[in-house]
């Protein structure tokens, strides 16, 4: 076993922030933590695990060890232009600058260059597990599969299912095309057997699909007990198209519901204009949001009420949505998920605001359940997978000032809302360490 001592923070099922000021954590050799006790049990964990104390790395004063963070929702393939194009809506953004961009996957070395980046940047930003969307092209998107497993992030990747797109026909497949890409898709990134690194069934969102898809999409699901993931009500004009296109529907929600595709696997990102009814039927479907309030505002789509997301018991984590969110980093997520509450709380004295620690847990804790993967990362418990940043608020040009008194969760907190990479001096998945990166990197 390798084995930490100091100071952790962490969510638990009824905490949304536990500090432990001194604490002694163990990771065996699978990369799961094997023990996780008070400080003063060191000596007795030391004969009943057969480390030697000099071998106890010692975390300093100004340094925690806290979950990895779970982005819920990233497209990797629209890194390039992350922090520009933020001037239209979103069906204009779609069609003006993401569907040209998303054409070029075909060209391999362009995604080899742009997929290494984006994992490069979210591992360094404490993004240790992330649900990927790549684009149509079946290569470059098993491309992203190989990268991430490279790397060490452990990944959900999708490779984007669309067959129809009226205003851009070139960044579309036939349907019948879609469906056999798909399959070969996720045939091929099962039989690499990576550990970290699977397949999710990927339908853009409802307005870029046909009822055969869709069904088709839900049906490849279900056969092979795969994760699924789109988007939902994101925006007004959207929610009006989809009406539309399929009346005999009685909601956005109910689209994805006929189709199979609402399941307890399954995450959909913004969901800003969704009906109380139809997070009721999340909650009964254990189907999961992606909160993406960077993306959610820059694209003027609206404000997600989290906290009437959370009282209907819906899964809930966060997501950056790159590149209509214009940071890659969670610790953005975090601080614009608060202000987005805050926001509302403006014209609803009533409304509870978005504490940071809830919105701690739910980059974290949260973010696993999301995925369904709550059984193995999230937090420190016992048996889990080592997936943690290793956080020192004091490195050199640090953005952080620490005084006297300032105690773990105040460090937490002064991280949350002013640190940055810079901070984030080491960062492991699965017990190995991923950050910094390897010399051959
Ligand atoms: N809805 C359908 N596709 C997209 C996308 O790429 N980004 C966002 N934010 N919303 C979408
Ligand atoms: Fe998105």
């Amino acid at each position: 076993v390798r084995v930490y001592r100091g100071g952790f923070a962490h969510s638990t099922r009824d905490s949304a922030l536990l500090v432990l000021t001194d604490c002694v954590l163990g990771v065996n050799a699978r990369g799961r933590i094997a023990f996780c006790e008070e400080g003063h049990n060191v000596e007795s964990l030391s004969r009943q695990w057969g480390f030697e104390m000099s071998d106890v790395v010692q975390l300093g004063p100004h340094e925690f060890f806290m979950p990895g963070m779970v982005d819920t929702h990233i497209h990797a393939s629209q890194y390039t232009y992350s922090g520009t194009h933020l001037d239209l809506p979103l069906l204009d953004w779609l069609n003006i600058y993401t569907f040209p961009v998303e054409s070029r996957y075909e060209d391999l070395d362009f995604a080899k260059d742009a997929y290494t980046k984006v994992v490069k940047r979210t591992l360094r930003n404490g993004t240790t597990t992330a649900c990927y969307f790549a684009t149509i092209h079946t290569e470059a998107s098993l491309l992203l599969g190989d990268i991430t497993d490279d790397f060490g992030q452990r990944a959900l990747i999708g490779k984007v299912c669309m067959d129809r797109n009226p205003l851009v026909p070139e960044y579309k497949e036939l349907t019948n095309e879609c469906k056999k890409e798909t399959d070969r898709f996720i045939t091929e990134l099962l039989r690499k057997k990576f550990a970290l690194v699977k397949p999710i069934v990927t339908p853009r969102f409802a307005m870029s699909c046909s009822s055969a898809l869709l069904s088709n999409l839900g049906k490849t699901a279900r056969n092979n007990d795969l994760h699924i993931q789109s988007h939902i009500s994101e925006n007004k004009e959207e929610v009006q198209f989809v009406k539309a296109l399929f009346p005999e529907c009685k909601s956005y929600t109910d689209v994805y519901a006929k189709h199979g595709l609402l399941t307890s696997k399954t995450v959909m990102a913004h969901g800003c204009h969704l009906t109380d009814e139809e997070l009721e039927t999340f909650h009964e479907k254990g189907a999961a949001l992606s909160h993406c309030p960077n993306s959610n505002i820059s694209l003027i789509s609206g404000l997600l009420n989290v906290r009437n997301v959370l009282n209907h018991k819906v899964k809930l984590g966060l997501g950056t949505d790159v590149a209509g969110g214009y940071s890659s980093s969670m610790l953005d997520a975090i601080r614009k998920a608060v202000d987005t509450s805050k926001a509302l709380c403006i014209q609803d004295a009533q409304l509870q605001p978005l504490s940071y620690k809830e919105a701690f847990r739910l980059a974290t804790l949260g973010g696993s359940e999301v995925l369904s993967l709550d059984d193995c990362l999230g937090n420190f418990e016992v048996e889990k997978d080592f997936d943690a940043l290793r956080v020192n608020v004091c490195v050199p040009g640090s953005p952080i000032d620490v005084f006297p008194g300032d105690d773990l969760e105040v460090l937490l907190e002064k991280f949350l809302n002013l640190g940055d990479d810079r901070n984030i001096v080491e960062v492991y998945v699965a017990g190995k360490r991923v950050v910094p990166f390897p010399d051959s990197k």
